[in-house]
């Protein structure tokens, strides 16, 4: 069992010691991916087109989004399931009134080593400093540019790009350390600032990762064409500053390339070109409390149900635990011509 969480019993080897808590792949669950929220102050085209998530979109009345106790009690439970990481996604979680006070019971939860955050940057200049006093560990930001005109236009928001970079400087001066920023790299409308954005990176000590375009959702307008792979841009970065391959965990998302004049790292994740389902042991909880095995699955556990019906803690971790077992997700790997039209989340609602 996780050091010091609940005990479910039944989990428990012969040993004392957890039986672990495997997949139909032989997958272990240990990461849980939690989204606060399906609102967002942005309208990135490749995550919340403007045209699809107008002012009349229905996002999720209050009542329907799980509460912080009602979070913090699944947290618990997955914890107690061998959940050490924790990260929190939305939307735009900083939209979420008192994220600290939820990120304060996070960070208490025992077994929980690692506890972060994925932002646009819009609300971190004044965020920054309750989230790491409250215990938030890390933090990634979005960026996909540094061209102001373009930042409005492909984030389609009027909160200007200064302001997240502020929300950088203000993240790094509380100590913030690595901070992550991540760039959804598309053909034809930011691929040529490759190189600016790794200079950016590596002047400021942030490391930047670079992500595949992907066929999230259903809105989005994904075409294979637009995709870049990471292989084509770690060719350019290399040209210009000579990198070499870091040794990865079997659970890593990014394939990351150290500079060798010490500037840093930078990471490439390479969903659509080199899939990385085989070590994926991430579960994503939506802001409604659905339970997604995966980024694509379209079927989520309704968990806030079994939470409001008077569920005992051992019945929802039952629940988890059965359906982890069931798990045989492994879209990116088999994505195909046909794959892209299925009925997939959003991943404003899912998190990023
Ligand atoms: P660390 O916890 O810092 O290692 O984060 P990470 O490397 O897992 O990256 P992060 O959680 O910031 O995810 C970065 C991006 O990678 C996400 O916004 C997604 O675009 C993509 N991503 C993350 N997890 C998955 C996954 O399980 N499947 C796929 N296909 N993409 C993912
Ligand atoms: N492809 C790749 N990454 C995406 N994200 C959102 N939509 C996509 C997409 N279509 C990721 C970005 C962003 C995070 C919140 O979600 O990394 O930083
Ligand atoms: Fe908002 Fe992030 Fe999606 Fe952009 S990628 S629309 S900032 S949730
Ligand atoms: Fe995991 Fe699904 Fe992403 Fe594969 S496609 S890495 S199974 S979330």
């Amino acid at each position: 069992m996780t050091q010091g969480g609940p005990d479910y019993g039944t989990l428990r080897g012969m040993d004392g010691q957890p039986a672990g808590l495997l997949d139909t792949l032989g997958r272990p669950l240990r990461a849980l991916r939690i989204s606060v929220t399906d609102r967002c102050n942005f309208r990135c085209g490749y995550c919340m087109p403007p045209e699809i998530f107008g002012p009349d979109h229905p996002f999720l009345p209050k009542d329907q989004v799980l509460s912080f106790e009602e979070i913090a009690r699944l947290a618990r439970i997955f914890a107690g399931l061998g959940v050490d990481k924790i990260r929190l996604t939305g939307g735009e979680p900083l939209l979420r009134k008192d994220l600290s006070h939820l990120v304060r019971d996070l960070a208490s939860i025992p077994g929980i080593r690692d506890l972060a955050l994925t932002t646009n940057g819009a609300g971190l200049k004044d965020l920054a400093a309750p989230l790491k006093q409250a215990g938030l560990k890390r933090l990634t930001v979005s960026l996909d540019t540094l061209d102001p005109d373009r930042f409005r236009s492909l984030c389609g928001t009027e909160v200007p790009l200064s302001r997240v970079l502020e929300g950088l400087s203000a993240a790094r001066e509380v100590g913030f350390a690595p901070i992550k920023l991540n760039c959804v790299v598309q053909r034809g409308v930011n691929d040529d600032e490759a190189e600016a954005l790794a200079a950016f990176a590596r002047e400021q000590g942030f490391t930047l990762r670079f992500i595949e375009f992907m066929d999230v959702g259903t809105t989005n307008g994904w075409k294979l064409d637009a995709v870049v792979p990471g292989v084509e841009l770690r060719a350019k970065l290399q040209a210009r500053w000579p990198m070499e391959p870091v040794a990865l965990a079997k659970d890593a998302v990014a394939r990351t390339w150290r500079y060798r004049d010490g500037r840093g790292e930078v990471g490439f994740i390479e969903s659509v070109s080199a899939p990385f389902c085989g070590g994926c042991d991430r579960a994503r909880l939506s802001a409604e409390g659905r339970l997604h095995t995966c980024l694509f699955g379209a079927e989520g556990l309704d968990l806030r149900a079994a939470l409001r019906n008077g569920s005992s803690d051992a019945d929802l971790a039952a629940l988890v635990s059965a359906r982890w077992k069931r798990r045989d997700d492994r879209y990116s790997e088999l994505r195909s011509s046909a794959t892209p039209g299925l009925k997939k989340p959003e991943m404003s609602y899912l998190g990023g």
